[in-house]
């Protein structure tokens, strides 16, 4: 049989983390032929990933370099890839959301003609700079995608206002559902929990590009005054690499004893002190989509989302990067029982566990059902 040569695009932590469950459920499909290209955009919190999953890249661009601009992702990733695929010759190759390195790997395919299917579609804010680069980079995927696999029925709507032919978007749910369905375990332990003992833990995550410098300040003062006046709370945050977040936290958070900064953690780690957090405080993208499922109230430090789905079940709530208005929300949170309970609700708007199975059948041309979400 003829398998169909399916390059799978990796190059970041989330992007890394949502391709995996797909590249177990591709190989264990016998018509799909499963090549792993990782562009190296991140280094050590790649490495996690891939150690977590017991996958490794057969091709690695590795670009990374400490710091690095837009322009150095770019180019590098364009400079590097094109022998890589006129080695590979794929099929299709498939990128994840809305990283620089999904992006420039879409814009390099269209260069050469290779179909482009995007996981993760149809996600929008509407405001380029916010986030920024990622919501430029989302939309310019979906100018080349021949397959839009969007997670929800919002998103499709999305694409179809911006006349994307409806027979290229199927409603799959997100990934990252599918991975969860293994991660948080009843029995599980670590040294940050046993130091956070009987206290609320407060989980935190930051590293946005349009938040370094002020805004990041601005968040974890407010955080800081928070912890300083709550004596049962302790934070855990495992900080980004990007030296400029390490400063600021460091700064600000540097000699406060209620909080931990740690490492990243692996995302088994990760899923399983989000589900035991009693709030968190982020501005990822993708933690957006995990706590919902927890009944874990997030305060998102961003203008915008590109996830208004769990905004309107009431489990997250946009606060901006503004020092008053986290600080009057953080606080508010833990002083109003009532509030609090109101978004500590557990909801899963963004997949059902089925989206990995749902994509492989398409790619497979089998006959496959849209989630209804
Ligand atoms: C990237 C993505 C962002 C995503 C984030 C996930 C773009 C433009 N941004 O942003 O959408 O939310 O990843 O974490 O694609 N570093 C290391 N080791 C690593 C990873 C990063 O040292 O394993 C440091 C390096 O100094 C690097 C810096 O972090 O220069 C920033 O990394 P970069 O990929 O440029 O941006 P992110 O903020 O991570
Ligand atoms: N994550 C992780 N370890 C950490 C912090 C986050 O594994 O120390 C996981 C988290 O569970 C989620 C993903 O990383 O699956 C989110 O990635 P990130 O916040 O870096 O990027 P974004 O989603 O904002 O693009």
């Amino acid at each position: 049989m003829i398998k169909k040569k399916i390059v799978l695009t990796v190059g970041c932590r989330p992007d890394c983390i949502k391709l995996m469950p797909l590249v177990k459920e591709f190989k264990k499909r016998d018509s799909l032929e499963v090549i792993l290209l990782s562009t190296g955009q991140h280094r050590e919190m790649l490495d996690q990933v891939f150690d977590v999953f017991n996958e490794y890249p057969d091709y690695d661009l590795e670009i990374m370099k400490p710091g690095q601009s837009l322009f150095d992702i770019t180019t590098n990733i364009l400079n590097k890839i094109q022998v890589t695929m006129e080695e590979i010759k794929p099929d299709l190759v498939l990128v994840h959301g809305d990283t620089s390195t999904a992006f420039v790997t879409a814009l390099a395919c269209y260069y050469m003609q290779i179909p482009i299917g995007h996981v993760e579609a149809g996600l929008r804010t509407y405001n380029i700079y916010s986030p920024f680069p990622e919501e430029f980079n989302r939309q310019g995927i979906g100018l080349i995608a021949k397959y839009n696999f969007a997670p929800t029925k919002l998103a499709k709507q999305n694409l179809l206002n911006e006349g994307k032919d409806p027979k290229s978007i199927y409603v799959t749910g997100n990934t990252v559902i599918d991975a969860m369905k293994h991660t948080v375990v009843d029995d599980y332990h670590h040294s940050e929990l046993d130091w956070v003992g009987s206290n609320k833990l407060i989980f935190i995550t930051a590293h946005r590009r349009e938040n370094l410098g002020e805004p990041m300040h601005n968040m974890f003062r407010a955080i800081r005054r928070v912890l300083d006046e709550h004596k049962d709370l302790k934070a855990v945050y495992p900080i980004h690499m990007n030296p400029l977040v390490r400063k600021a936290a460091d700064e600000e958070l540097g000699d406060c004893d209620r909080i931990h900064i740690i490492e990243p953690i692996e995302v088994f780690d990760c899923h399983n002190f989000e589900a035991r957090s009693y709030l968190i405080l982020t501005d990822s993208g993708g933690i957006q989509e995990e706590a919902p499922a927890y009944g874990v109230p997030v305060l998102v430090m961003r203008d915008t989302t590109e996830r208004p789905e769990g905004v309107e079940a009431g489990t997250l709530k946009l606060v901006g990067t503004s020092e008053e208005v986290i600080y009057k929300e953080f606080s508010e949170l833990l002083n109003n029982k009532e509030y609090y309970n109101k978004m500590a609700k557990a909801i899963n708007p963004y997949g059902d566990g089925h989206a990995c199975e749902r994509i492989a059948d398409i790619l497979e041309e089998k006959e496959y059902e849209e989630w209804e979400n």
